[in-house]
Order: structure tokens, then sequence, then C-alpha cells
């Protein structure tokens, strides 16, 4: 059986309003909260990096789980923002953290469903072999997006989130999580340059391709609303439980009109799904751990509660998973 261990959450202090977007593009207050909920966004700071935002995550939820860095056998940070092409952002986490020559890999290019899947991933390798493993979601999204964009730049924020796991029981159990991907939808969301198919370049640079996110918003909208809600009915079938018997849906944070969709499908009341996104906005594979910290800093989350993670990412992939606190 695997076990949450501890929880960590970190975002940047400068905050930047749907009025701060208004002064450099031609965008309100107004279009941004009634098309997406959000409010306001966390920007990471010229001297934070992917690598400094996860540690502060990771940090925290090794604290939180009373252990050192000493006692993490394995790391996984899922991240679509790496902190550099190669090595690995967890790799870099490792030396920063002070961890042992522990094993560490990036589950990358999954988008915002990247930490879910990153926790299936954990549990496989907790099952295999006992050990404690961290893992971080985290992304520094503002610094490489087209900041002239108004139709994708205004919907992201900075963050990251962090859980550690073990074998051995803790503040929450994973009872099962459930994954999928459709890879023929990847050229409706994808930053298509940088790798190997399209270099970065000169070309790329002055075409703009370089940090232009294609994205075809209504059809991630439908899929996201369908992929999610579905993962969420399934994941509850598996351990034989109902959305009745759900204490908190922790949906993907990337837009209130997706999860308040999700949560008619689900039938489920407003007060039993987590909402940060009008503070945080989309931070990515960091908003599903992020939320689950902050619930259970708060006290949302309380000791027998039944919680539901769910996530939807470019890919598509999409993930649901089941915790007993
Ligand atoms: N401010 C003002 N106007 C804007 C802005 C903006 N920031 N962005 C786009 N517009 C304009 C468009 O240019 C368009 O103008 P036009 O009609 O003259 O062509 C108009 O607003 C309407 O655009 P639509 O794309 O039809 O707006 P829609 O209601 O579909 O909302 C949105 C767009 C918010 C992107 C929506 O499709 C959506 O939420 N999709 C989900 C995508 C998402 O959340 N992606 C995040 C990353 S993926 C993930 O996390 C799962």
């Amino acid at each position: 059986m695997t076990y949450i261990l501890g929880f960590g959450g970190y975002v940047p202090e400068r905050v930047m309003s749907n009025d701060d977007w208004a002064e450099l593009v031609d965008t309100s207050d107004e279009w941004i909260t009634q098309r997406t909920g959000i409010k306001r966004r966390r920007i990471a700071a010229d001297d934070e990096s992917t690598l400094t935002l996860a540690a502060n995550a990771a940090g925290i939820a090794i604290k939180d789980a009373g252990l050192t860095p000493d006692d993490v056998d394995e790391i996984i940070v899922a991240t679509d923002t790496p902190e550099v092409y190669t090595p690995d952002t967890a790799a870099l986490l490792q030396d920063l953290l002070g961890c042992r020559n522990i094993p560490t890999y990036d589950l990358g290019g999954s988008g915002c469903a990247g930490f879910v899947q990153a926790l299936d991933v954990a549990r496989a390798r907790i099952s295999f072999s006992s050990k404690n493993v961290l893992v971080v979601g985290v992304e520094l999204i503002t610094r490489l997006l087209d900041w002239t964009d108004r139709s994708t730049a205004v919907l992201f924020g900075d963050g990251a989130g962090a859980v550690v796991l073990g074998p051995e029981p803790g503040r929450a159990r994973i009872l099962d999580v459930i994954t999928g991907t459709d890879g023929s939808a990847a050229g409706i969301l994808t930053l298509a340059a940088g790798g190997t198919r399209n270099p970065f370049s000169r070309r790329t640079l002055e075409s703009g391709e370089y940090n232009r996110l294609v994205m075809d918003g209504r059809r991630v909208f439908t899929e996201a609303v369908n992929r999610m809600s579905q993962a969420v009915n399934e994941v509850l079938q598996r351990i034989g439980s109902t959305v009745g018997d759900v204490a908190l849906v922790i949906p993907h944070q990337a837009n209130l009109r997706i999860i308040e969709a999700v949560r008619k499908k689900l039938g489920v009341d407003q007060d039993r799904v987590y909402v940060n996104v009008h503070e945080y906005g989309n931070t990515g594979s960091a908003t599903v751990p992020f939320a689950m910290w902050e619930g259970v800093e708060t006290g949302r989350i309380r000791e027998g509660d039944l919680v539901v993670l769910t996530a939807f990412g470019a890919g598509f992939h999409w993930a649901a998973a089941a915790l007993q606190f």
C-alpha cells in the first residue's frame, strides 16, 4: 500500500491581476473573469526558477512528513517547464535538497496531468520496492510563454506542489489511480518548437513559434470536462464508492467554467469541489498538489475524508486518484 506522508506547496510572492494584464495586452478584467474565473496569478521573481519553486514545495513536504532529505529514496518531478533542457529538473533538485545519490527522473510533457500520472508511477515503484518517493508538480510557465498573445498568456501562473509517499501508514492512503492518453489529440494543445522536429533557430525566433502555445480552446474545454468527469467516476467505481461518498473533489485548476461543468456532470455540490483558480490561474502540473496542500493547511481536508484528484492536460492525458485521509 502507498501513503502520502507529507504535503508541500509554494507560489511566488509577486501577484499579477487581470488589470495588470489589461495594461499589457488588449484584454479586461471582465473578459478574463467571465471566460475563466481567474482574477490574479503569481509570477516568479527574476532570481527564482523551476528548481527553486520545486525545492520550496519539496522542503515543506519533507518536513511535513517528519523526514529529512536523507530519508528520500527517489524523486519524480512532473513539469513541462524544466529548469534546463537536460539534465532533468529532478537531478538538480536532488543536489539542491542535499539528498543521497538516489534515482531521479522527470515526467515531462504531460501538461497539467503530469502530477497525478507521477503519483501512479510512484505508487508502482513503492509496491515494487519499499521506499520514500518525493513527487513534485511544478511550472514556471510565465517565463516561457508569449506575453503578447492574450488568448493564452492570461490563463497561466507559476507555482509548485509536492508530496512525499511511502509504504508506512501516513496522512492519506492512495486507494487507486487511473490514467489515460489520447495521442491523436497532440496537435490541439502544443508548444511545437524546440524539439528535433522543429529545433530552436533564427527562423522559430523570427516567426514567434519558439514560445507560441497552440491551443484549440474550445476542444480543450470539451475534452477536459468529459475526461475529468469520466476519470472520477472510473476511479470511484474501482474502489466501490460513489460520488455521494466523496468529501472533496480536487480538479485541475485551468478554468472555473471547466470546473463547474465537471461538477455538474458529477452531480456534486459546490462545497465539495475545491477551487482556487481565481487566486493562482492555471499552474499546470502544480495545480492539484498545490490545492491539496492548501486544503490540508486550511483544514478544508480532514481525517476520514475521501478525496478525489483529477487532472487533464496536453497529450491529451488524463488521470484521477482516490485518497482516503
Ligand atoms: N481578452 C479579450 N479577448 C480575448 C482574449 C483576452 N484575453 N483572448 C481571446 N479573446 C477574444 C478572441 O480573440 C475572440 O475574438 P473574436 O471573436 O473577435 O475572434 C473572442 O475573445 C472569443 O474567443 P473564444 O476563443 O471564442 O473564447 P472562449 O469563450 O472559447 O474562451 C478560452 C476562450 C477561455 C481559452 C476557453 O476556450 C477555454 O477556457 N478553453 C480551455 C482552454 C484552457 O483552459 N487551456 C489551459 C491550458 S490546457 C489545460 O490546462 C487543460
